[in-house]
């Protein structure tokens, strides 16, 4: 009660300090206004000692605010492709949603060209640098944490899908937006940007390096996107969680470099506990990390029908649906995409089935075979060859 008069009183303190914002700001409530010299100040002028991160979409820094509290400040490099009324609707919705495993948006600044989001800060970083980091982190993730890493991941994911009006498609499920606070608690980064930031940059195109791997195929091949995309990449996430290993490794034997075949491989030679991360020392429950390693399967299948939704996955994981009468079929694999597209050169030309406005809905839901064909990919599979290691 506290907490939320203090948030109510300070947006209704923000938007009276901003006179310029006139009717933009009639009906937006509990959302902070930042301007951007208390932001300048919060990062000691965006100095590159308090630059914590580089990603598709900006820089973040961590800073601290005017109330002492700690922030990671996110400048979005593109121009916004929306007026202020729009962007700070978008943020209200964003600012709204309060879930344990799902980091909070504090509030934004909108001055002039500049879009700024002001999140939570999170003390232990991402997965991608901790537990998939090649040693760059001191954390120890027993069994444990992990179990409750992909309950916890897989409860976030669920509550943007299924409880929150209307319902938002992550699209980015990924190692490196798995953040962890103090507690090794998982909280999903950056969902619910797809309407801020210009649909040429929302898409995978520019951005396919680290995340190729997690890409869903009917969503890298044809744009298709609906929450099962989401159950792909969350798949490979559980298998990356389990095993310590990041999707793609290159430097690997030519038939170990994709996590999702090596998975495959290993089920059906029923070998899957050789995949559990040596880092493990044997602690771990033998047939607990099978199961997780068998949702992992069942979230990436080819067809994404065959996906289960992610209220189900929890309750795989926690152990209240059985998983063992499942027939797993194949999974998409991202080797079967580069054979797909080997030297083809860039298609440029519009898709009939092209959104026809730039993508916008991050928010759709979808019955089972609702889909939304985004602006396609289609430039993106010569990209694949610039893939990495999958790690960012
Ligand atoms: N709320 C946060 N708290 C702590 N670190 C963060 C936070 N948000 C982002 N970061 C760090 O900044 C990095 C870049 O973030 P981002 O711009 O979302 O790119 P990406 O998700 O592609 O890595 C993240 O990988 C993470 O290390
Ligand atoms: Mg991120």
């Amino acid at each position: 009660m506290t907490c939320l008069s203090f948030l109510r009183r300070r947006s209704l303190d923000s938007i009276s300090r901003h006179p310029e914002f006139g009717d933009d700001l009639a009906g937006i409530r509990n959302v902070n206004i930042y301007t951007y010299k208390e932001l300048r100040i919060a990062t000691n002028d965006f100095s590159p000692e308090n630059k914590i991160g580089e990603g598709g979409f900006g820089s973040v820094y961590k800073g601290q605010l005017r109330d002492g509290q700690m922030a990671a400040v996110k400048v979005l490099s593109a121009e916004s492709r929306q007026g202020v009324k729009e962007f700070l609707t978008e943020i209200q919705m964003i600012s709204e949603i309060n879930h344990e495993n799902l980091v909070k948006l504090y509030g934004c600044c909108v001055e002039g060209k500049h879009r700024i989001l002001v999140y939570n800060y999170l003390e232990n970083n991402s997965l991608a640098r901790t537990l998939l980091g090649r040693g760059h982190s001191d954390i120890y993730f027993s069994w444990r944490t992990r179990v409750k890493l992909c309950i916890g991941i897989a409860r976030g994911l669920a509550y943007l899908h299924e409880e929150v009006r209307p319902h938002i498609i992550h699209r980015d499920i990924k190692a490196s937006n798995i953040l962890l606070d103090k507690d090794l608690t998982p909280k999903i980064s950056d969902f619910g940007l797809a309407k801020l930031i210009p649909a040429s940059m929302t898409h995978v195109s520019t951005r396919v390096a680290g995340t190729l791997g997690y890409l869903a195929p009917e969503y890298a091949v044809r744009g298709q996107l609906t929450r099962k995309a989401d159950l792909y990449s969350f798949g490979v996430l559980i298998i990356e969680i389990v095993s310590g290993r990041c999707n793609t490794n290159t430097r690997l034997p030519p038939e170990e470099q994709y996590i999702l075949e090596r998975t495959w491989k290993l089920y059906e030679r029923r070998e899957l506990v050789l995949l559990v991360d040596t880092a493990l020392g044997g602690e771990f429950d033998v047939e607990q990390a099978c199961r997780f390693l068998k949702i992992g399967l069942i979230c990436t299948q080819d067809s994404p029908k065959l996906r289960p939704s992610m209220s189900n996955v929890v309750r795989m994981l926690a152990g209240e649906k059985d998983v063992d009468g499942i027939t797993i079929t194949k999974p998409g694999l991202i080797s079967d995409l580069m054979d797909l597209k080997v030297g083809g050169e860039p298609d440029s030309k519009p898709r009939p089935n092209q959104a026809s406005s730039s993508y916008n809905s991050s928010s759709l839901g979808d019955s089972e075979n609702t889909t939304t064909t985004t602006s396609a990919p289609s430039t993106q599979i010569n990209t694949v060859f610039t893939i990495s290691d999958g790690r960012n």
